[in-house]
């Protein structure tokens, strides 16, 4: 069984798509044992709260230097034994330290079809407001690994989602939520807690 660690700044809902994953039977090998904010406030503390899972806060504003805060992460992390690290809507960036400590076992979800608007400063609504400004038909999410360029890591799995008529930014983040990122998610992490992902270089191929 392995330990997944779920790092999250607000809402939660996607740790919430992980919770009932895990309630579903639907992650057989795997098992949400604590969930670390950046954010004392977080609604998804409550979610883990109410869930019975272990909660830690981690304060970047803590920290005078990034690599110290990248260290103190780096061992909050470790003394949970995690084998694997999710990032549900953990808004401040990893260090190095992180990185490397734990390379190829983060997994991201990210609210675009990668490559298009990821990398630096495409986060929350600015991603769903560069889609509907280039007139984009079709948009989506992406669970990858994490590595040491922004949105850059071993794609894992892509789920594309339609772009209406009358879309306002709010509107397609929910569908994008709702249609791709609470369902390849969870899928993601069952698959490697399955030991499904094998990653070749800069891809992943998915074992049957
Ligand atoms: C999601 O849109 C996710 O793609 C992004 O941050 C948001 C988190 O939302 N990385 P929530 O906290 O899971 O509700």
């Amino acid at each position: 069984m392995k330990n997944i660690v779920v790092l999250v700044s607000g809402g939660g809902t996607n740790l919430q798509a992980l919770i009932d994953a895990q309630n579903r039977g639907e992650i057989k090998n795997g098992k949400i044992t604590c969930v670390i904010s950046s954010n004392p406030n977080a609604y998804a503390l409550e979610r883990a709260k109410n869930n019975g899972i272990d909660t830690s806060v981690i304060k970047r504003k803590d920290y005078d230097a990034f690599e110290d805060y990248d260290i103190a992460l780096t061992n909050l992390i470790k003394s949970k034994n995690a084998d694997l690290v999710v990032l549900a809507g953990f808004m401040t960036i990893l260090g190095k330290i992180v990185i490397k400590s734990f390379e190829n076992r983060i997994i991201n979800i990210h609210p675009s079809l990668i490559p298009s608007f990821c990398g630096e400063g495409f986060y929350g609504l600015h991603v769903h407001e560069s889609a509907l400004a280039r007139g984009v038909k079709v948009t989506g999410a992406t669970a990858h690994f994490v590595n040491e360029v922004c949105d850059g890591g071993p794609i894992i799995i892509q789920k594309a989602v339609e772009i209406k008529n009358g879309d306002t930014p709010e509107i397609l983040q929910k569908r994008v939520m709702e249609q791709a990122e609470w369902k390849i998610l969870p899928k993601a992490v069952s698959l490697f807690c399955d030991d499904k992902i094998k990653v070749i270089g800069s891809k992943t191929e998915i074992l049957n």
